[in-house]
């Protein structure tokens, strides 16, 4: 029989999400899971349907994967939702995304809370509608004290620019007096990122079959393992997070230093 973990119904979440973690190491669990939803747009394709489908049952799976992930012991979940690149698509496609992403907000608000779900974002503010700001703080708001699973939502998000950012707060800060140049070290770059307060991810996901990074997290997956699948997103499930866990079980985490004798 598969060892089979099962969460409590919900309400407009799925109700419930079962998964096999036979072999599974459950005192060895990633802290910090980091993934890029790719292949929304081909799945639909695949099926006949428009993009924009493929992004509204991939809104789906990431809340099937958060309640997974919490399930497992996962401390934080952060998920690449909208790039700074992704305004180059048709305005229909990024308008749909940004009324996806405020619809999420709102009708998940109730379903976080209930779960102890922490919702944060990182990314720039500039060029999101007043609408989507406006739900994020919120979110921001209801779940601040939540203590369970953390949800990081990357949005209008690129790692380069968030290099950027830091070194421009670092350097006000310099002028202002308030930092030495000296003083500037890794844990003070960190504490200048969107991600300030979350540990690096140890695992990096991607799904969609490329082989690339796409300006996610730049700095923090340093030393992320990282796993990959040809599955388009929608089709992500549990049972493939429990592989991708597996994997990272297997990986020596070397940090840059010799195996550990
Ligand atoms: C990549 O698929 C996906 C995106 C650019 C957007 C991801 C958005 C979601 C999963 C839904 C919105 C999220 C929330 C939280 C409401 P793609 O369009 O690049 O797929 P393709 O590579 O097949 O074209």
């Amino acid at each position: 029989m598969f060892n089979t973990l099962f969460l409590k119904p919900v309400r407009s979440m799925p109700a419930k999400v079962s998964m096999n973690v036979d072999g599974l190491d459950m005192d060895n669990i990633p802290q910090h899971v980091a993934i890029i939803m790719d292949g929304n747009g081909r799945w639909a394709k695949a099926r006949g349907k428009i993009r924009t489908q493929g992004h509204k049952v991939g809104a789906e799976t990431l809340k099937t994967i958060v309640r997974a992930a919490d399930t497992l012991g996962i401390k934080a979940i952060t998920a690449y939702a909208f790039s700074t690149e992704n305004w180059k698509r048709p305005v229909t496609e990024v308008h749909f995304i940004m009324e996806l992403l405020s619809r999420y907000l709102t009708s998940e608000i109730e379903e976080f809370k209930e779960n102890n779900v922490q919702v944060r974002f990182m990314g720039s503010r500039e060029g999101l509608p007043d609408i989507v700001t406006e739900k994020m703080d919120h979110a921001i708001e209801e779940t601040k004290n939540d203590t369970g699973i953390i949800l990081n939502l990357a949005i209008n998000y690129g790692g380069q620019a968030e290099i950027l950012h830091a070194v421009k707060s670092i350097a006000q800060q310099v002028a202002d007096g308030t930092l030495k140049v000296e003083d500037i070290d890794a844990p003070v770059f960190e504490n200048n990122l969107y991600s300030k307060g979350l540990p690096a991810p140890d695992l990096l996901i991607r799904t969609g079959g490329d082989l690339r990074v796409s300006n996610f997290l730049l700095w923090q997956i340093a030393y992320s393992e990282i796993w990959t699948t040809q599955v388009f997103w929608p089709d992500f499930t549990p049972d493939m997070l429990v592989e991708a866990i597996k994997m990272y079980q297997k990986r020596e985490r070397r940090f840059g230093g010799l195996v550990q004798k």
